[in-house]
């Protein structure tokens, strides 16, 4: 038996570079505070011990401000929700034990949220015409993923990577041509002027017969590609490198979407995760909607990118359902999407 009462969720993102809290309101989103730390771009990547400091240093005031911009104060808070895994273990504690200390000290129910989940649940968000079962193609900094969601906590994965995730790749890349920290949207700003066939990259496992992926060849085949080329060279052929990378990965993720389509019958499809907010990706997916005559989603920009607003509208569908979880729960930084972090 749910629990009705709950209404409005505080809910709380700290698992990897972005500090952000999220309000939500009987699943509408009354704020969203995301705090995007740039002080990993000069570094190629995240700096763990870095991070966990940095979320440490605005959490509390980012979320005063989601509060504020929700015009909520702490008293119309009806339960905490925060993201207990997967992702930096220090990170995450931050989020998990800041939110342990809200809802102790406010007398409030409290749920640690599966991350993964929060960035598939995230499709409802503002659509409420999607409806179970569907695929979702999640593509983020540490996942790629083809899930068959079945209904609420009811996942199937279907495929996944095995190597890099897609947006590893993008980072990485991004890394071998300078563009600094994180890779995918420099990458898929500089591709827009560039030709796609310009250099023929790798499309890994295209032919496996399975959903899996894999990432790793390509970034190696971009790197031999820019090895012999002098810096000028380097900077003219960034576009042509840059499109014909993106199209790489995108194709590579829209032929595998297309073959869980067929595999499953299901015409439901959704994106989540960071990789979703790719321009050429959303472009693609679009054409594919209307030749394969698909019902496709993808949550709005501030929604794909790791957000406290997803993790409030989880843990206001988890509060629902009747889950909650225990105080003495700790942050799980490996967990998958089909083992919940609940404890009832
Ligand atoms: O979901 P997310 O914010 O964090 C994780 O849970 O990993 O995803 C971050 C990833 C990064 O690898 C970033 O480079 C990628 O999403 N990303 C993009 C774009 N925007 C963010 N990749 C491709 N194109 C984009 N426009
Ligand atoms: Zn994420």
């Amino acid at each position: 038996m749910g629990n009705q009462n709950i209404q409005t969720v505080l809910g709380i993102e700290t698992s990897c570079d972005e500090t952000s809290v999220g309000v939500v309101r009987d699943g509408k989103v009354l704020s969203n505070i995301i705090a995007s730390q740039q002080i990993h771009s000069e570094y190629g990547g995240v700096v763990p011990e870095m991070a966990s400091r940095e979320h440490e240093r605005l959490l509390a005031n980012i979320t005063h401000r989601a509060l504020d911009t929700a015009e909520c104060n702490l008293a119309d808070i009806d339960g905490i929700a925060v993201t207990a895994g997967p992702g930096l273990m220090g990170a995450l504690l931050i989020g998990v034990n800041f939110a342990k200390g809200l809802a102790l000290r406010n007398s409030l129910p409290f749920i640690g949220i599966n991350h993964i989940e929060a960035h598939l649940l995230a499709n409802f968000i503002d659509n409420n015409t999607l409806k179970y079962p569907f695929l979702c193609l999640l593509v983020s900094g540490g996942h790629t993923q083809i899930i068959r969601v079945n209904g609420y906590d009811d996942y199937d994965i279907l495929g996944t990577t095995i190597d890099d995730a897609a947006g590893e790749a993008f980072d990485k890349v991004a890394r071998l041509l300078e563009l600094g920290y994180p890779g995918g949207p420099p990458v898929d700003k500089q591709a827009k002027d560039g030709d796609a066939e310009r250099f023929d990259f790798p499309r890994g496992l295209s032919n496996s017969g399975n959903l899996n992926f894999s990432f790793s060849g390509l970034k190696t085949a971009v790197l031999y590609a820019i090895q012999p080329m002098d810096g000028g060279t380097r900077k003219n052929q960034m576009p042509h490198i840059c499109a014909s990378f993106q199209a790489a990965v995108v194709d590579t993720l829209v032929s595998k979407i297309r073959q869980a389509v067929e595999d499953t019958g299901i015409k439901v499809v959704t994106l989540a995760g960071g990789v979703a907010a790719n321009s050429h990706l959303r472009k693609t997916m679009d054409d594919m909607q209307e030749t394969y005559r698909l019902e496709l989603y993808y949550p709005d920009l501030s929604f794909c990118i790791d957000n406290g607003a997803m993790i409030a509208y989880a843990g206001w569908e988890g509060f629902r359902h009747g889950k909650s979880s225990h105080l003495n729960i700790s942050a799980s930084p490996r967990i998958s999407i089909s083992s919940p972090i609940f404890t009832n």
